[in-house]
């Protein structure tokens, strides 16, 4: 069996290295002691922060970028390329996050030429999808998810499939604490799979990891990730507070 995933999406925080030294410290305490069999947790925190989280040597906290640039190296001031982070210690980037398509423009297109780019340097994706509250009242989940998956996965092999992890993320649902229900989101991981196939195989699909992602906490964690049988979780504010944090990792990991 593929082990879940559990993702901290720090988003851009927090505001200090002294801030992310205490954040650090309090994974560590966290963490210690504590035996994750089943889950990999990984931490997105801002570039600017690789080395100081390389420096922990945590050995059951791997290293996640929340974004990369497309071309590979070169005049374009201000980025950094899926090389770059994977050469400073990522093992891991998201892509498509909703926050990138709102604030920064990206469409599919964009999406597909990162997750291209992250491939090729032999990081891991996280390829976030999902629909807006408008587009749920009106049923367009289904041919959203469609959309986005299609366009996204556009030109990459059945070969890549294992290093892509698809994570739901509603966006009606991120950053809102609201949460959609086990069957809202089961149905949402049956679509996808069923997309999935149809663009690979069903063999291929097996070993694709699908998170949910948007609100995540401790007290909704088995209504969100547990019953619906989800491989793991993509967690923005709660990742924030390490406690909370791997105490939805436990839970994940013991369910
Ligand atoms: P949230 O963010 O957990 O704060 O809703 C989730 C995300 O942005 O991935």
């Amino acid at each position: 069996m593929r082990k879940k995933l559990i993702v901290g999406n720090l988003k851009m925080n927090p505001l200090t290295p002294t801030e992310f030294g205490r954040y650090l410290d309090m994974l560590e305490r966290e963490t210690n002691g504590k035996n994750f069999e089943k889950t990999e947790i990984v931490v997105c925190p801002p570039a600017v922060y690789f080395r100081q989280f390389l420096e922990r040597k945590m050995k059951d906290v791997k290293l996640g970028a929340q974004d990369v640039y497309w071309e590979y190296q070169g005049a374009y001031t201000g980025e950094i390329s899926a090389g770059m982070m994977k050469s400073n210690g990522a093992e891991y980037s998201i892509v498509g996050h909703s926050e990138r398509r709102k604030y920064f423009g990206e469409n599919e297109e964009i999406i597909n030429v990162k997750l291209k780019a992250i491939l090729k340097s032999g990081l891991n994706a996280i390829l976030c999808i999902g629909e807006s509250g408008e587009e749920r009242k009106s049923n367009e989940t289904a041919s959203v998810l469609k959309k986005q998956l299609e366009k996204s996965l556009a030109g990459i092999g059945i070969g890549k499939t294992e290093y892509i992890t698809v994570a739901y993320e509603p966006i009606w649902a991120v950053g809102t604490d609201k949460v959609p229900s086990s069957d809202e989101i089961l149905e949402a991981k049956i679509i996808i799979k069923k997309i999935l196939a149809e663009l690979y195989s069903r063999k291929a699909v097996e070993k694709m990891r699908i998170l949910y992602g948007g609100s995540v906490k401790s007290s909704c964690a088995g209504q969100v990730c547990v019953d619906p049988a989800m491989d793991g979780a993509l967690i923005g504010r709660e990742s924030l507070t390490p406690y909370e944090f791997i105490k939805i990792a436990s839970l994940v990991d013991g369910g």
